[in-house]
């Protein structure tokens, strides 16, 4: 499963890429606003230090106006995948733009028929939000797992990316369920590689190595 990173924050995917388990950036208006940096240069540094797909939000809400968006855009980066929402209009938009190449991420999905209309017209990534779901007490994974069944069951390509992510157990259950990507906040990803028993264990063995004789 890849892991995604869901920040505008350079330093943030800065050091995460340092990490070296960084597959791609995903961003959102909130996250650029967050960011508080001009959205053209943070989008070209983004695109720069990340090998993989960034997704930048189209702010567009009729068809005709996201996909001219969308191609202005993606013409600014070949990393760049233009999310848009999931409304008619957007649906509209997407099977424009997937016949003419250009990467879509449909994203605001919380239900499974709306992941299978992002499937018909060809979108490259759904987002289902299931942190979102949780947050008013429905079970965000169940989602997950009902796109994973549809899109398995008639071979679309479009690839899930588990979204909103609040907390480990949602990456852990994203890669059982097998989901594409998992994409989460900086210290949710740093929270991957906390485990007490592995600092007590090193603690232990480094205590040890100096009575090891030299
Ligand atoms: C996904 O691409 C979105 O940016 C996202 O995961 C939003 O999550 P939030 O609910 O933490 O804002």
């Amino acid at each position: 499963m890849e892991l995604f990173i869901d920040t505008a924050k350079v330093e943030e995917i800065k050091e995460a890429m340092s990490w070296g388990i960084v597959d791609g950036v995903t961003t959102n208006p909130t996250k650029l606003a967050q960011a508080g940096r001009p959205f053209m240069k943070v989008v070209e540094e983004i695109c720069h230090m990340t090998p993989g797909p960034v997704s930048v939000e189209a702010v567009s809400t009729d068809a005709a106006k996201m996909i001219e968006e969308a191609r202005r855009l993606a013409s600014l980066h070949e990393s760049i995948v233009v999310k848009i929402p999931l409304i008619k209009e957007g649906i509209k938009a997407v099977k424009v733009l997937s016949a003419e190449g250009i990467k879509t991420n449909v994203t605001l999905n919380f239900s499974a028929t709306q992941a299978l209309l992002a499937a018909k017209v060809g979108a490259t990534y759904v987002s289902p939000f299931v942190g979102r779901l949780d947050d008013i007490s429905h079970h965000g994974m169940d989602l997950a797992q009902q796109i994973r069944t549809i899109f398995d069951n008639y071979g679309f390509q479009t690839k899930i990316i588990v979204s909103a992510a609040r907390h480990p157990l949602h990456v852990l259950e994203a890669a059982l369920m097998g989901a594409d990507v998992t994409t989460m906040a900086f210290e949710i990803m740093e929270n991957l590689f906390q485990h007490p028993l592995t600092d007590r264990g090193l603690e232990m063995f480094l205590d040890d190595w100096k009575k090891v004789p030299q």
